[in-house]
């Protein structure tokens, strides 16, 4: 058995399907760059056949990428299979990724298909999908829910039909670990010819275990685990990719292979996904939470001191934590500035949005003393080129003093037309939410509202998410500023500037 652990990331296609996780293309290509450097080994990039936008994402991540495999997922129907080979054929390495459900309760009541007719289906998928490449992954959908003897007669199918690497997925998060990793080990000494395909695990985390599920499956013998940057993806998420390669790394002891992963890119990446998605990091979070590596308890601090490894089991630098994360100041120059952004992996598109950062960053700077790297990748999360920007914010005003009503008041463009908006309301930021709306008028429902502190002080930057939603679509909008109610105006018209724009990718519900 190979001791290299294979980690296929699934962030910009299960992780896509979280509620207004949605990502453009140009988006799916900046992230697909940082997971080549992050070396991940293969990169599902979307789902070709679900949207002309998916479609044109996966082919635009196979041109980017060029380190790791770019892979599309894939349905075991002739349509999604040529669809997905269409768009990985610009890949240096392309995988497709096809899947069909095995386990009784989606056989009879969601493909309404016998056990026959899905060994059928699956056996023709990859054979049509061999005819567009040479890495063909199967996955049984509700692997876990599966008959484990009839998990058997389709994975010997599709291994005489080309498949290379075969999924044992727990769609709906329901395995505890010691049964997931003896699932594997069963199909591997059961599957004849077992030795000649990668076996892999993809776990949700629907019951909380979807990292240690994974790692159980490692153990059993698995060989590819399916993770998402941040634990995103559907419902309570997928398994956290940072978590998987720092448990193996950290516990060599216990695990008999090791990932290709350049760790010290970790949290870049977890930066990136977290704000193209929205989706903020919760401090507590392990390997990339604000506070994972900080020591609050004065016998931890003294021990870190005296001798790290008494409370420590990871260097916060080795996962991407920058050991000095001071950065620059009011004084830096444009060199300095365009220096250290190539330093944290954010890329400029061009000299325009280069000059337009750098004048951003004058601005921070006057308001800040210190600007850290955490300032620096908020700062430039709006920095998406293709970002639609409908409404802008121009002014805003907010009155508010004890036993007062507060009043918002505030000038937005909207396609390049100046409006004014004014209104109470029971806080600043619900007076500045309702000013927008007088002005927008959007119609839309506002889901989520939350506030975090960038890095730390009184003079931290806040960043603000929005999530709205309107006529089923759902999007997440960012925001940051020192002031938290700036922030959130932005995080606002960031949310109503992308329900405004065509939407690039559909997501069926697998
Ligand atoms: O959760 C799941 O079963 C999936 C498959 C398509 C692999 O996402
Ligand atoms: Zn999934």
């Amino acid at each position: 058995m190979t001791n290299q652990l294979i980690i296929f990331d699934t962030t910009m296609r299960d992780g896509e399907q979280s509620p207004g996780a949605s990502m453009s293309r140009d988006e799916k290509v900046r992230i697909g760059r940082q997971l080549e450097r992050l070396r991940v080994d293969v990169i599902e990039a979307g789902f070709a056949a679900a949207s002309d936008g998916d479609f044109e994402a996966v082919r635009a991540v196979a041109e980017a990428v060029r380190e790791s495999t770019v892979c599309s997922l894939a349905r075991a129907i002739e349509r999604d299979i040529r669809r997905a080979g269409e768009a990985i054929k610009p890949a240096a390495r392309g995988r497709i990724h096809t899947f069909i459900a095995t386990s009784s309760i989606h056989m009879e009541k969601k493909l309404r298909m016998t056990p026959e007719q899905v060994i059928e289906n699956a056996v023709a998928a990859v054979k049509l999908a061999r005819q567009y490449t040479d890495d063909v992954e199967f996955s049984a959908e509700d692997a876990i829910r599966s008959d484990e003897d009839f998990l058997c007669r389709v994975f010997d199918a599709v291994i005489k039909a080309g498949a290379t690497t075969l999924n044992v997925p727990d769609t709906v998060g329901y395995s505890i670990p010691a049964l997931l990793g003896q699932r594997i080990s069963n199909l591997i000494a059961r599957v004849p010819n077992s030795d000649k395909v990668i076996w892999s695990t993809h776990c949700h985390n629907d019951l909380g275990m979807a990292v240690a599920n994974s790692l159980a499956a490692v153990m059993g013998g698995a060989r590819q685990v399916e993770c998402t940057i941040n634990g995103l993806g559907e419902r309570a998420g997928n398994a956290a990719l940072e978590e998987i390669v720092m448990a193996v790394r950290t516990r060599q002891d216990v695990f008999q292979c090791d990932t290709r992963i350049d760790a010290t890119q970790i949290v870049p990446a977890s930066k990136l996904v977290s704000q193209i998605t929205g989706y903020p990091v919760q401090p507590n979070k392990a390997i990339v939470g604000a506070n994972a590596f900080a020591h609050e308890s004065g016998i931890h601090q003294d021990g870190v001191l005296k001798h790290r490894e008494t409370y420590e089991i990871m260097r916060a630098e080795d996962v991407g934590w920058n050991a000095n994360r001071l950065t620059l100041g009011k004084l830096s120059g444009r060199n300095a500035f365009k220096s250290k952004l190539q330093d944290l992996g954010i890329e400029i598109a061009s000299d325009e949005a280069l000059n337009a950062a750098f004048t951003r960053f004058k601005t921070l700077a006057d308001k800040k003393r210190e600007i850290f790297d955490e300032d620096l990748y908020a700062l430039m999360s709006g920095e998406a080129p293709d970002a639609v920007e409908r409404f802008k914010l121009i002014y805003s005003k907010v009155h508010s003093e004890t036993g007062e009503v507060p009043l918002a008041t505030l000038t937005l463009t909207v396609d390049g037309k100046e409006q004014r908006g004014e209104s109470s309301g029971s806080g600043p930021v619900d007076a500045t939410f309702k000013a927008i709306e007088q002005v927008a008028n959007s119609g839309t429902e506002l889901l989520l509202y939350s506030v975090n502190a960038i890095t730390t002080g009184t003079d931290a930057q806040g960043e603000v998410t929005v999530r709205l939603s309107k006529n089923d679509r759902v999007v997440n909008g960012q925001g940051s500023d020192c002031d938290i109610v700036v922030a959130s105006a932005q995080a606002y018209l960031n949310a109503l500037n992308k329900l405004h724009s065509k939407p690039e990718t559909a997501h069926p519900q697998l």
